[in-house]
């Protein structure tokens, strides 16, 4: 997959595409992150990349022509089509859904606002889709555009690893994940891991782990449960989770943060 991004801060954007994972995928030629600095397509000799909003009003628009020009070079760079993102709080909210989706495209461009934004006129007639990684105000949309790569990256096929953990990402079937545990088995400060993990018995463990994902999500986030049917498997685990849970002893008392 290639990645391009419009952006006046692309040594940030390639930085942040160097490193972990992603970083990983670019070395195996899985994905390719290309920058392009609009100042380089500004006409004059200042570079101006913005201007002041007509009506009045705080801060700067980005102007339209060095960004139409990045994003004409950006076409010409590579024979599939793209599919063009601008990154803004207007945007719809990224799901891991639509990142999978985007992730089985064979091109997208991200193009990072600035100041005010961009000028209405580009948005209408050389964007795709408006996405917003969340309900805050970035002052711009590079980290927005590193999140997207980062989350499109590693669905790369042969990102990750092990091929299975992108399958057990929270949200990946609608669900938060369940807790993790490493060595030591007993920590002199913290105690012991669930039995359970220790037990080698593999059908108990996915049924524990279920159970806990399934208790999680109701407990820290129950709009995710309304928007999916569960299975009878499923109900009756979150059921087991739930009596568990009202006993102050029970096997998941101890999941009690965030439940202001
Ligand atoms: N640019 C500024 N804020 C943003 C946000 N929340 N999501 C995406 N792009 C942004």
């Amino acid at each position: 997959m290639r990645i391009d991004v419009v952006s006046l801060f692309p040594d940030f954007i390639r930085q942040s595409a160097a490193v972990g994972v992603v970083g990983r995928a670019q070395q195996r030629e899985l994905l390719q992150v290309e920058t392009w600095n609009p100042r380089d397509f500004a006409p004059d000799r200042h570079r101006t990349v913005d201007g002041r909003p007509f009506g009045g009003g705080p801060g700067m628009v980005m102007l339209i022509d060095p960004l139409r020009a990045a994003l004409a070079a950006v076409r010409q760079a590579a024979p599939e089509p793209v599919h063009v993102i601008y990154l803004s709080p207007q945007g719809a909210r990224l799901t891991q859904k639509r990142t999978e989706a985007l992730a089985r495209l064979p091109r997208i461009a991200l193009v990072c606002g600035r100041y005010e934004g961009v000028d209405e006129r580009l948005l209408e007639h050389e964007v795709d889709e408006e996405l917003s990684i969340g309900d805050y105000v970035l002052s711009g949309g590079e980290l927005a555009a590193a999140v997207v790569i980062d989350a499109v990256g590693r669905l790369q096929e042969g990102a990750l690893n092990d091929a299975q953990s992108a399958q057990q990402d929270s949200f990946s079937d609608g669900l938060l994940d369940c807790p993790h545990y490493t060595r030591p088995e007993h920590h002199d400060a913290w105690g012991g891991v669930p039995e359970v993990l220790l037990s080698g018995d593999h059908a108990a463990i996915r049924r524990w782990r279920r159970k806990q994902s399934l208790g999680r999500t109701w407990l820290r986030r129950p709009d995710l449960l309304t928007q999916r049917a569960l299975d009878d498997e499923s109900r009756t685990l979150l059921d087991e989770f739930r009596r568990e849970y009202a006993r102050p002893n029970g096997a998941a008392g101890n999941d009690r943060r965030n439940k202001n």
